[in-house]
């Protein structure tokens, strides 16, 4: 098979990394890619917001299969645009990709087919947002409706920081994304994703897990992107799956289908698990990032099928397999992240790594041949271990033979699950 990867982090040279494995694999581009994809597969310099140009070079190729990464170019259409010439993708089609790039939508959703998330209301316009917000009181989460890369949420813990968060959104701190907001219940409980595949009528739950969205140690300081993850999520009980399965996943699947827009892709649900159980907090209809890189690390099957079999509709046909161990990721940024850092500072040496562990690129480029930093987030070192325990201290001291002056971690990733190993 002639597979076309597009993105460029850290989740997509994990994708990258374990679909080169497959037997089924002929020919494997990416576009852009990154150094480290450029292991496994041949880097094709295309814009990928030019779908016009990733469409003639998947004709000039003739390839047989696209997997989508990131989730800009689906809410843009591109799965639409390659669909309608013949192509197979893995990826929703943008109106299916309205549950990542609209709160809104995909809350009126929750309501219509009855799963379980935070009471809520949509707003476009401020003074009947915070009149709602003044009536509820606080804990309150504020939203941008819109794509926010992550940052478009307040969890306001005063009524002044709410009616604030408001003001923010609606005077362009989010640009478009905030031209409406969400205001939504607090939740109270332990944060879990769950990670499962959707032809659209059938669904193959994958695996769970928790990451670190707080720069600083202890989970405090701002939000950024993820600085850390690993799978399994032990909140995620078989009891919890059952139930996420039941009473959030397939009402969503039937829901999609039923409204005109089913889904085909990879539902990433962001879950509260409070007292009455798993409540959605979020969709996201591609892999996390930096979840992605852990649950490959567990997986024992071939991906290809199974990503192909999500995009032909034959899901009902594969099923996957997880290692028990588990996996836990850190990720290395450069620092500054999440606000403003230096970019192209050179990244020295990446230690050779061993069975059961990977560096995974991120944010790296080929300056004059030489390896440099050019994102936040930059490299996502990652281990497997027989405990979460030991998957950290794999990954760590495979992280501190990494020679960048300008990076820094988070040395605390895993450490709820360590708590509960060490219980
Ligand atoms: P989101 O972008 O929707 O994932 O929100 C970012 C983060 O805000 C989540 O991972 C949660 O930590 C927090 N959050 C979002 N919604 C709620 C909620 N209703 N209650 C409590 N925390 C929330
Ligand atoms: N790590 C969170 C995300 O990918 O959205």
């Amino acid at each position: 098979m002639k597979v076309l990867l597009i993105g460029s982090g850290g989740r997509e040279h994990a994708l990258a990394w374990k679909l080169a494995q497959s037997p089924l694999m002929t020919e494997f581009y990416a576009a852009p890619g990154n150094p480290g994809i450029a292991d496994h597969a041949t880097l094709v310099a295309v814009n990928v917001d030019d779908h016009d140009a990733i469409l003639a070079f998947c004709k000039d190729k003739a390839i047989d299969f696209v997997v989508v990464g990131p989730e800009a170019p689906l809410v843009a259409g591109i799965a639409d645009k390659l669909r309608a010439a013949g192509f197979a993708v893995f990826g929703p089609s943008a109106a299916a990709a309205q549950l990542e790039g609209s709160k809104g939508f995909t809350k009126d959703i929750c309501a219509r087919y009855d799963i379980p998330t935070g009471a809520y209301q949509r707003f476009n316009n401020p003074p009947k947002a915070k009149a709602y917000i003044r009536q509820q009181g606080a804990p309150i989460v504020v939203k941008a409706d819109g794509l926010a890369a992550g940052k478009g949420v307040t969890v306001a813990m005063t009524v002044d920081e709410a009616l604030a968060a408001v003001d923010g959104c609606f005077e362009g701190a989010f640009g478009a994304a905030g031209a409406e907001v969400v205001i939504e219940a607090y939740l109270d409980g332990e944060e879990a994703s769950f990670f499962c595949l959707c032809d659209g009528m059938h669904v193959l739950p994958l695996a769970t897990a928790q990451d670190h969205k707080r720069v600083g140690e202890g989970d405090t300081g701002p939000n950024t992107g993820g600085m850390g993850a690993y799978s399994p999520a032990p909140v995620m009980t078989k009891e919890m799956v059952e139930r996420t399965m039941k009473e959030i996943i397939e009402p969503t699947m039937r829901g999609m289908a039923e409204s005109g827009y089913p889904f085909s892709g990879v539902f990433f649900a962001g879950l509260m698990i409070t007292a009455k159980g798993p409540e959605l907090i979020e969709y996201n209809v591609r892999f996390g990032d930096p979840e992605c890189q852990v649950l490959m690390m567990r997986l024992k099957n071939d991906l290809l099928p199974l990503l192909h079999a999500t995009a032909t509709g034959t899901l009902d046909q594969v099923s996957a397999e997880w290692t028990d161990d588990p996996a836990l990721t850190v990720v290395m940024a450069s620092e500054g992240y999440p606000g403003s850092y230096d970019k192209d500072t050179p990244i020295r040496h990446i230690p050779e790594a061993g069975e059961g562990a990977k560096v995974f690129h991120a944010g790296t480029a080929l300056k004059d041949g030489a390896l440099v930093a050019t994102g936040g987030r930059v490299l996502n070192v990652t281990a497997t271990g027989k405990t979460v325990g030991e998957a950290h201290t794999r990954a760590y001291a495979l992280l501190d033979k990494v020679d960048w002056d300008n990076g820094f971690c988070r040395r605390d990733i895993g450490w709820r699950a360590i708590d509960r190993e060490k219980a």
